[in-house]
């Protein structure tokens, strides 16, 4: 008998995740001989009327799309459907409504390509309506436990790279302090990677709590050497010296990380008189092309993800450790985030290199 699988992505978005969909797509398809049906943005699409989504083919793949951001399916991060708000403020959980979507599309089981968030929230429906699930971790954070990589990191560290490399030049020209923000949200993986790439003078992580002081010292200790400019990292989730984050408000009252740069910024400009500007990369990160490994990373998890389920696997990630696909259980790579490790050889690297991390 023909099997049926679902399809869908959820949470933010992130460069390789059509490089999955289309790996799942053509191995399901051109191997299996299944039917792919891909969910329009994220669990959403199975809780519309009519139900949201799309048969998926080897034609849908044969341009573009490898090469392209985003996702075609589209994503949320969103609407937790165990807490779906209502227009009058309240939650109601409408999980049984998208379990009953997927039996009524036919469906033999579910692959979801999501963040740790997502992914926690397509266990749990999975457990409940007995939806054989496999995890596919992407996230521009890489903050996934049991995975060297997720779908999406590398891209984004190849752009922050190059903001850093865009940056200075016209620090040089100015002898400005540049300090660029970067996503993460509370790892500072981004950070840690594009700043050792990108030349950064000082890096800042939640995961290394800082003091101005050694900021400060870092930057007069560069114009000393002779060099006219400094290039400063900031992850989102560093808090200012008493704890506090820096957030923004939207329209709705939602929180998000965002500013601390420019917080930074003033500090540094305040104590060394070192004319200095700021700039928040935001979802310049999440967007553009996705670079090869990203690519790679997306079709070698999408044939994973598949072969699981012909084997009959369940409640599983792929995830990738020591240069091998591996499948993992999904409950364990969620119970807990992949912070950066403050003695391992990202961080040690780059104070070798003289980087400071503002805690000495
Ligand atoms: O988790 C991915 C991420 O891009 C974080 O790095 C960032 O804090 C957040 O999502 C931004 O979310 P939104 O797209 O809702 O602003």
């Amino acid at each position: 008998m023909t099997k049926r699988i679902g399809l869908l992505t959820s949470g933010g978005d992130c460069a390789g995740l059509n490089a999955a969909l289309r790996s799942v797509t053509l191995h399901a398809t051109q191997t299996y001989g299944w039917e792919v049906y891909g969910i329009h943005q994220g669990t959403a699409g199975l809780l519309e009327d009519p139900i949201g989504y799309r048969k998926l083919t080897a034609s849908d793949f044969d341009g573009r799309v490898l090469r392209q951001g985003g996702t075609i399916l589209g994503s949320t991060n969103r609407g937790n459907p165990f807490a779906y708000p209502q227009p009058d403020g309240s939650v109601v959980d409408r999980t049984q409504e998208i379990i009953s979507n997927y039996h009524k599309l036919g469906l033999d089981g579910l692959i979801g390509i999501g963040g740790d968030g997502s992914l926690a929230i397509l266990r749990r429906i999975a457990q409940r309506g007995e939806i054989p699930l496999i995890g596919i971790p992407k996230t521009i954070d890489n903050d996934i436990s049991m995975t060297e990589n997720a779908i999406g990191f590398q891209t984004a560290v190849h752009v922050a790279t190059g903001a850093l490399d865009n940056l200075q030049p016209t620090a040089a020209s100015h002898d400005r302090v540049m300090v660029l923000e970067l996503m993460g949200r509370d790892a500072g993986h981004i950070a840690l990677h594009s700043g050792i790439s990108g030349g950064a003078d000082v890096i800042l992580i939640p995961e290394i709590p800082f003091s101005f002081e050694h900021i400060f010292n870092k930057i007069n200790s560069v114009k000393k050497n002779g060099r006219n400019f400094a290039l400063v990292v900031v992850a989102e989730a560093v808090q200012r010296e008493d704890g506090s984050p820096v957030m923004i408000e939207d329209t709705k009252g939602s929180q998000r990380y965002g500013g601390i740069g420019h917080y930074v910024a003033e500090k540094i400009e305040e104590s060394t008189g070192a004319q200095t500007r700021h700039m928040i990369l935001g979802h310049l990160q999440r967007g553009g092309e996705p670079i090869a490994q990203d690519r790679v990373m997306g079709s070698v998890f999408g044939v994973k993800a598949v072969d699981l389920l012909a084997e009959g696997k369940e409640d599983r990630m792929v995830a990738w450790q020591n240069r091998r696909v591996v499948d993992v259980p999904l409950n364990e790579a969620i119970a807990t985030n992949h912070m950066v490790d403050p003695k391992g050889v990202f961080v040690e690297t780059a104070r070798a290199l003289g980087v400071c991390f503002g805690d000495q």
